[in-house]
């Protein structure tokens, strides 16, 4: 990451959550332009209060899985960080579709919105996969 161009048009996911959030800080102290989508079911607002007034931060309060709604937001951008998650493993057992759709469907929905805007680069923490679009 340290020899990034800066100006890159950025979307995290998840971008309210512990990792995600010191991401968006990072890519902000970069140079880059930074689109949260989250749907703060884990994050918190506290943890980008400090980036409040920064114009190249936009955050949108929003699930994953509604593809409808978090397409457009993938326009224009270049790299997508998929950090959204739901992993507490209990719950996980005992509420199987909130798991699926959530983590099986927002992942598909953020591929597929990310394949549409031809976005050159989608990282994707979990299971470390990088995905190259474009080139
Ligand atoms: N924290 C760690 O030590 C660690 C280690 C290895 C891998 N990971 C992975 O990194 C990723 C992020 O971990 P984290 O610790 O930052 O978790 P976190 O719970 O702090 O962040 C996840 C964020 O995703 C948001 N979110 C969850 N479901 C969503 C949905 N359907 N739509 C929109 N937003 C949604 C939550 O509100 C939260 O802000 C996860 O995939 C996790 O498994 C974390």
């Amino acid at each position: 990451m340290a020899e990034t161009n800066p100006g890159q048009r950025c979307l995290v996911t998840g971008g309210a959550g512990f990792i995600g959030s010191h991401l968006v800080e990072y890519l902000l102290a970069s140079g880059h332009t930074v689109t949260v989508i989250d749907n703060f079911s884990t994050g918190r607002t506290e943890n980008l209060s400090h980036l409040d007034g920064d114009h190249r931060l936009q955050v949108h309060e929003q699930a994953i899985e509604n593809h409808d709604a978090v397409r457009p937001l993938f326009e224009d951008v270049e790299w997508v960080f998929h950090l959204t998650a739901l992993a507490d493993i209990v719950p996980s057992i005992q509420n199987p579709l909130d798991y699926y759709r959530s983590n099986v469907e927002g992942t598909m929905s953020v591929v597929e919105a990310a394949r549409l805007a031809g976005v050159s680069r989608l990282i994707y923490s979990a299971s470390e996969i990088r995905s190259d679009f474009v080139d």
